[in-house]
């Protein structure tokens, strides 16, 4: 686990340096008075501690970063980089309240263990609802940029599960919501468990 004042400050610099779009400093407030430097990133897989849901979205932003530089061709903006990563899970702002559960301990005794519930106050999905809270404050995202964070979750979206196409012509059309997905994939799945382990 890294040390959250650091990661938290490395990830206002990226956004100062890296995001000039309108509404990017009505942004950062929003996200400082908020639980998202300290909200886990999920409720017993990847970053199920304070502060994993920081180090998930700073994990994917150097993820993405190595894969777009393999294709320079698609002329992908740092800023573009920066907000599709930095943000593609605005989703879990105020989304997970901790609660109690009794397990049992090493010795089979029963004890009362702190973890962390889904309290979900917007259902409105997982992809769309952070693309609509970034639109509540950037003036604009790209379409591509839309795209890519709508589909960030791949064939794990619920839509996707339940038939809906959308998710590959996305693919087809914005290689940066292919991008975007296998970072998000590399960080959960390669990086994330790894130092859990
Ligand atoms: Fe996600
Ligand atoms: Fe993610």
């Amino acid at each position: 686990m890294a040390n959250i004042e650091e990661l938290k400050q490395e990830f206002l610099e990226i956004c100062r340096n890296s995001i000039k779009r309108e509404g990017i400093e009505e942004l950062l407030n929003w996200i400082c008075s908020s639980d998202f430097f300290r909200a886990p990133a999920s409720t017993k897989f990847h970053g199920s501690y304070p502060g994993g849901l920081l180090e998930h979205s700073m994990n994917v932003y150097r993820c993405l970063k190595k894969i777009v530089e393999r294709y320079p061709e698609e002329n992908i903006s740092d800023e573009t980089v920066a907000i599709v990563s930095l943000f593609h899970d605005v989703c879990k702002v105020h989304y997970y309240k901790t609660g109690t559960r009794n397990v049992k301990d090493e010795s089979g005794k029963w004890i009362t263990k702190e973890v962390y519930e889904v309290d979900e106050q917007f259902p409105i999905g997982h992809g769309e609802k952070s693309c609509i809270i970034l639109q509540w404050f950037l003036k604009k995202l790209t379409v591509d940029e839309l795209l890519a964070i709508r589909f960030h979750m791949g064939g794990f979206d619920a839509a996707v599960k339940g038939g809906d196409t959308s998710a590959s012509r996305a693919y087809d059309q914005c290689p940066l919501a292919v991008m975007l997905h296998l970072a998000d994939l590399e960080a959960s799945y390669l990086i994330e468990t790894k130092n859990q382990a």
